[in-house]
């Protein structure tokens, strides 16, 4: 009977360190935000880190979350995912996002040339 008990437990070590050690590469979290938005493709998600959670992420701006939450995109429906994207997409292109007076104080992280070209390719796909 101990005997029995004592092999379960060494079972269920096994299997828990198995589980950890194997655990996606996204629950680590290595891309921060991308934690709580694992439908954002990774690419995507590097350049909303950068230029956008700041104030369209939990801890934003609560004007900005109300028309995007970053932190809650996975909650969002598909066609919203859609929808939000194609502005997204808008606003970037246009350089009305990230805001001016935000560019000039972290001229390092405004999305670059190409970063916009991903952003309108990722809208373009899922508006497909
Ligand atoms: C300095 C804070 C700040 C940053 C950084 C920022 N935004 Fe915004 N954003 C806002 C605010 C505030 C609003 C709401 C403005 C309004 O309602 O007129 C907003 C609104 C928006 C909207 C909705 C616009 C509309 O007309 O519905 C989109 C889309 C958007 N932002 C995308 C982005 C993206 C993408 C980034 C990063 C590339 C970004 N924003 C970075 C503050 C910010």
């Amino acid at each position: 009977m101990r005997k029995t008990s004592a092999f379960l437990w060494i079972s269920f070590a096994v299997v828990f360190f198995l589980v950890l050690a194997f655990r996606p590469v996204n629950a680590s979290g290595s891309v921060k935000y991308a934690e709580g938005n694992p439908e954002l493709p990774d690419s995507v998600a590097k350049i909303i880190q950068k230029a956008c959670m700041d104030c369209h992420g939990a801890d934003g701006n609560s004007m900005a979350k109300m028309r995007v939450n970053f932190s809650s995109w996975n909650t969002y429906d598909t066609k919203r995912q859609a929808d939000k994207a194609n502005d997204i997409s808008k606003k970037v292109s246009k350089g009305s996002m990230p805001p001016g007076k935000w560019r000039k104080n972290n001229p390092g992280n405004i999305p670059t040339q190409a970063e916009v070209d991903l952003i309108k390719n990722w809208a373009k796909a899922l508006n497909n």
